[in-house]
């Protein structure tokens, strides 16, 4: 890990759960939910994002970290979710048993909306950041956190189970459940430097669509082809669920080659921006080399 990459994984780490105060009312359980399931094990590969495209833009890395823990508790409340019985029904998650295993459905439930709201909570709290751009990060994050974005993929996900589906809808399941808020991410870290510049929003826009697109492809190779106690969660569980995806439709060489494209697709979308890009550039290409 790069020096630069520890400083983003550290500054997430000490800041987000300074994020979720306590409660006073005998409400603790739920609060120790969300706590459980955001604390350790996860990459953060969303709010180094965040942080990173700051930087790049000439911003304060540090302003961007409400923006950037939003995002991590959006992310960490959509797993909590995935995990439910409802849903994928998975154990373990980040190494540990799934939030529904270790304080039952209705807390479970109610810590991944705890961790959705209290993400909208956080975002207004960016002290160092323009009023305007508060707004614009709220409508950004909002719109590809709900239906027209990871919502909507969860939706088209679980409808695709026991089906085989197209190209297309497999590309749409993974751009949305996986790719907008890796977008949302990126774009937030641009709108805490400020960022207006049309060409700038969409150059983000476009890595990170690709590096989404990519990391969903590797989450369901991974799935096939790692252990459960590398990656913290169950293999096979798409099998096991008879989820569409792309290690089904194309086979796993395939996928590996449409990763590597996708990767390269976003190295090239930075070339338009302003800035040191070097990290973003070394962090695709790491992302698509992970083993967890
Ligand atoms: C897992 O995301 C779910 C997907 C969208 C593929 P991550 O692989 O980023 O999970 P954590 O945050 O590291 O646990
Ligand atoms: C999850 O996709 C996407 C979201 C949680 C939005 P998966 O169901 O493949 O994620 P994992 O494999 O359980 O982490
Ligand atoms: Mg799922
Ligand atoms: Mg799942
Ligand atoms: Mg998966």
């Amino acid at each position: 890990m790069s020096n630069l990459q520890q400083k983003y994984l550290d500054m997430v780490n000490q800041s987000l759960e300074s994020y979720v105060y306590p409660v006073t009312d005998g409400q603790d359980i739920v609060r120790d939910a969300m706590l459980y399931s955001l604390k350790n094990g996860g990459k953060r590969v969303r709010p180094m994002l965040t942080l990173a495209f700051c930087e790049v833009c000439g911003g304060n890395p540090h302003d961007a970290l409400p923006f950037a823990c939003a995002v991590e508790m959006i992310h960490t409340y959509s797993l909590i979710h995935d995990d439910l019985p409802c849903m994928d029904d998975d154990d373990l998650r980040r190494g540990k048993p799934s939030c529904h295993k270790q304080f039952g459905e209705a807390n479970a439930l109610l810590a991944g909306d705890g961790l959705l709201t209290l993400a909208f909570e956080t975002v207004t709290k960016a002290e160092n950041i323009a009023s305007a751009d508060i707004v614009r990060a709220v409508k950004v994050l909002s719109n590809l956190a709900g239906c027209a974005g990871m919502i909507g993929g969860q939706v088209i996900d679980l409808l695709s189970e026991e089906k085989s589906v197209d190209y297309n809808t497999l590309h749409c399941i993974d751009k949305l459940k996986t790719g907008a808020l890796i977008q949302a991410a990126a774009l937030l870290g641009c709108i805490a430097a400020g960022i207006t510049d049309k060409s700038i929003l969409r150059a983000a826009e476009v890595y990170a669509e690709n590096i989404g697109f990519a990391f969903q492809v590797i989450d369901d190779i991974l799935d096939v082809t790692a252990d459960t106690e590398t990656l913290g969660k169950p293999v096979g569980s798409d099998e096991k669920n008879e989820k569409s995806t792309f290690v089904k439709l194309l086979g796993l060489e395939k996928c590996r080659q449409l990763a590597n494209d996708l990767t390269d697709s976003a190295v090239s979308a930075l070339e338009t921006m302003p800035g040191d890009t070097a990290f973003l550039r070394a962090f695709a290409q790491l992302l698509a080399k992970r083993k967890q």
